[in-house]
């Protein structure tokens, strides 16, 4: 059994890593200063005795004795990352720092869930994990994506000035249950207004691509990236493209829904196209997503009807 944090545990992804890590048979300590976590996503696990949950800032120094560290505290949503910029950024920096204090001192292994986004507005696609991004560094993206760039070079400078064992994953465009309801993602908005029936709404003209990962693969393949002795960074998501507008159509689809999609201005800075190379998951940790866009969309639709 190892004593494994989970920084960020009560978000979305954090809590679903937390589930598999439990049923693995480790202790999960959950950090989170519930920003746009929520006590719903981890109740199940609160009377666990292997579970512990922490209200705390990762931007405060902390030490815990632990064997792994999964740094995913990080709002990741527009909406909640412009909210306040200059937290985002802290988060991302201090956050790490402190972070990679614990790994230092602890001589514990520490992951940290990196982002498609610090691939910027790609001029290369796929993208490759050697590409080094188009990024802006004063627009309203930049406090999350310049954030994110800052942690992965704290990463390797740990890694290299102290010997600190890390590994980064560059995380791809992840959906699934307990998404939040409001938090602007592409996902989640649309499956509310299909639910809800009002308008679904299309930022340019719909013809803009991504690929969606669904949670489970993607923390499958959180874990096996730990359990390796790989340092990254190493994309992880699900390859398959679809337009916006596709999506769309798909959830009006599968929720029956009535309503009408409409057109609205693409906010400046909003990548076109977005879809992660691979190859280097698949060859160094076997990663290969199994569940398809229409599956993953019907567990995440049941899950959204149960909670509104
Ligand atoms: N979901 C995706 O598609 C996606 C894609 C790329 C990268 N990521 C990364 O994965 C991680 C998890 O994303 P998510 O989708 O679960 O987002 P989320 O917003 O649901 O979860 C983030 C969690 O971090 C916590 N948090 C934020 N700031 C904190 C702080 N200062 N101290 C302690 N906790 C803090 C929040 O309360 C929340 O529980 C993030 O680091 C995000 O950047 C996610």
């Amino acid at each position: 059994m190892k004593r494994i944090l989970v920084t960020g545990g009560a978000g979305f992804v954090g809590s679903h890593l937390c589930k598999k890590l439990l049923e693995y048979g480790n202790e999960v300590i959950c950090l989170d200063n519930m920003f746009t976590g929520n006590k719903e996503n981890i109740k199940n696990f609160l009377d666990f005795k292997n579970f512990e949950f922490i209200r705390h800032d990762v931007t405060e120094p902390i030490l815990i004795e632990v064997d792994e560290i999964y740094n995913l505290a990080c709002p990741a949503s527009p909406i909640h990352y412009q909210n306040n910029p200059v937290k985002t950024m802290k988060t991302s920096v201090l956050g790490s720092i402190n972070m990679l204090d614990i790994a230092k001192k602890t001589k514990s292994r520490i992951l940290q869930a990196s982002t498609s986004e610090i691939y910027g507005d790609p001029l290369e696609h796929p993208q490759k994990e050697s590409y080094w991004g188009n990024v802006n560094t004063i627009g309203f993206r930049s406090c999350y994506d310049e954030g994110k760039r800052s942690a992965e070079t704290l990463f390797f400078d740990y890694h290299r000035q102290h010997q600190v064992n890390i590994v980064i994953a560059r995380i791809f465009n992840t959906y699934g249950p307990r998404m939040s309801f409001d938090d602007g993602r592409v996902v989640s908005n649309f499956i509310i207004q299909a639910l809800r029936s009002t308008d679904i709404t299309i930022y340019g003209d719909g013809m803009q691509t991504r690929s969606f990962c669904y949670v489970n693969d993607l923390v499958s393949g959180l874990i096996k990236l730990m359990e390796s002795k790989l340092t990254g960074p190493i994309n992880l998501g699900n390859p398959i493209e679809f337009t916006i507008l596709e999506l769309a159509k798909i959830i009006l689809e599968l929720t029956n829904s009535k309503s009408r999609i409409i057109f609205k201005k693409l906010p400046k800075d909003d990548p076109k196209i977005r879809k992660p190379d691979i190859t280097k998951a698949r060859r160094e940790i076997s990663f290969e997503p199994k569940i398809e866009l229409h599956e993953g969309l019907k567990l995440t639709i049941e899950d959204f009807k149960n909670r509104l």
